[in-house]
């Protein structure tokens, strides 16, 4: 094909092949139909890269002019909804250069000098991903701020603590409410970690090997906000640590989620009645028309299998990839769309529900009492008396079968009831015997104790920036 018809072929190559693609390659071949979401990237990228090839002078001024023009009128059909994505043209890097081709001509056909799709793709998906980054993290500031608000409405509101599913210890409602706040924080900072881990430009690194051609690497990764250049030309092009990284995250987020609907699901059902979910947020049901269905939790909880889904797919992809560029790579992006989404959904509606649930707190205050949830608290007492914590959790547990067979909870035991267990114990052990004075008494940094709580809260209002 000679220079001259370069924009009349259908394709950006063919000095190479004598004929032309199957259809049925074509189709199995193309992204176009998922990468079209990476447009605004892919144009940007083109037109730093034409500046930087001007300033190198391997575009003229002139050049560089009428494919930045080019580039923004593409932008603005593809938002307009007007411009027509072929999938003959496999890809959106090939549609857009295809396109500015068609309209510029052969200032078109330099842009893609000192580049490959290789380091393009890489450069886009970065840029995509560190927004995503960003939004994801403004999510997590959303359901956050959400949990901090009903800690401070529900706060000095007992419910019982759980481990292996049975009643434990009595804890504040507002501090189970903060411990979700710690698992969103520690995925919002993993969420900056990878921003900033992603954040160097592969743009220059070529098809594997870097350019001859003389390119400015650092001027495209100022103009593009990179905070500088990836430093091996060959890992660059197959590089995709950080979708995995991304993926990963969304992962652990959805995770959370799942844990917390997990609780939503247990909580809102008649065994439990600890909480009501708002008209708005529930389903019916078309048989039974008693029904009232917790389908919000329950979708984000099915929905944690797409998540770890994706995360799977791309460890799958990459393990046993050679270096450096495959086409296997085309498979990251349908992955990493897909947690985008549903991440990103699920934490925007769990913010919203979070906003419509009303606790039950008489009824969380009533499993309170009954499980003795206080034992460690009088095995702590008695430690404070100078018995060994061994010898107490003896006692106490001899204690909790006299209750059993008595049919009664500890707190409704006489003091010479529980004389006969230690001579340690005084009257003033109905303290802690109390569900209000074993909250209380947990005044360790962490602890569930009023005192600690509102500190907490008031720590998670400032990182916030939320005004009580
Ligand atoms: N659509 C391709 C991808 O997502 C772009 C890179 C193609 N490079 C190549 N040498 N075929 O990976």
């Amino acid at each position: 094909m000679t220079d001259k018809n370069i924009n009349k072929s259908k394709k950006l190559w063919g000095g190479r092949f004598a004929e032309t693609t199957a259809a049925s390659v074509e189709t199995f071949t193309a992204s176009i139909q998922y990468d079209s979401r990476l447009y605004k990237y892919d144009i940007r990228g083109s037109k730093a890269h034409a500046a930087m090839l001007a300033d190198q002078g391997i575009l003229s001024p002139g050049e560089q002019e009428a494919i930045v023009a080019g580039l923004s009128e593409i932008e603005r059909e593809i938002e307009a909804e007007t411009f027509e994505f072929k999938q003959e043209l496999e890809d959106i890097h090939m549609n857009i250069e295809k396109a500015l081709l068609d309209r510029i001509g052969p200032a078109g056909a330099k842009l893609h000098s000192a580049r490959s799709r290789n380091d393009q793709v890489a450069v886009d998906f970065k840029m995509y991903l560190r927004d995503q980054c960003s939004q994801v993290i403004e999510l997590l500031d959303g359901i956050n701020t959400a949990f901090v608000r009903l800690a401070r409405k529900y706060l000095g509101h007992v419910m019982p603590g759980y481990t292996h599913m049975q009643r434990a210890q009595p804890v504040l409602l507002a501090h189970h409410m903060l411990a979700y706040y710690e698992m969103f924080q520690r995925d919002r900072s993993r969420m900056i970690d990878c921003r900033k881990r992603m954040n160097l430009s592969p743009l220059g690194c070529g098809a594997l090997a870097g350019t001859g051609l003389p390119v400015d690497r650092e001027q495209v990764a100022k103009a593009l906000d990179f905070d500088g250049v990836t430093a091996n030309s060959m890992d660059s092009a197959g590089d995709r640590d950080f979708a995995i990284e991304f993926t990963s995250n969304c992962a652990m987020i959805q995770l959370h989620l799942s844990r917390l609907s997990e609780e939503l699901v247990l909580w809102s059902g008649q065994e439990f009645s600890f909480v009501d979910i708002s008209d708005k947020f529930c389903t019916g049901s078309s048989m039974m028309p008693q029904k009232k269905n917790p389908d919000i939790p329950e979708l984000i909880r099915g929905k944690s299998g797409r998540v770890v889904g994706s995360l799977m797919s791309l460890l799958t992809l990459m393990k046993g990839l050679p270096l450096t560029y495959n086409r296997d790579l085309q498979e990251d992006k349908e992955p990493v769309f897909d947690a985008v989404d549903t991440v990103s959904s699920s934490l925007s509606i769990m913010a919203e529900l979070l906003d419509n649930l009303t606790f039950n707190t008489a009824t969380m205050a009533k499993a309170t009492e009954a499980g003795f949830m206080t034992a460690t608290d009088l095995a702590d007492y008695l430690v404070l008396k100078d018995v060994p914590f061994r010898e107490a959790h003896g006692i106490v547990g001899r204690v909790v079968v006299y209750c059993l067979e008595k049919g009664c909870e500890l707190e409704n035991l006489t003091v010479d009831e529980l004389i006969q267990f230690s001579k340690a114990i005084d009257k003033d052990v109905f303290e802690v015997l109390s569900v209000d004075g074993s909250v209380n008494s947990r005044i360790s940094i962490g602890g569930t104790s009023l005192q600690r709580v509102e500190e907490a809260i008031a720590e998670a209002e400032k990182q916030l920036r939320i005004i009580s």
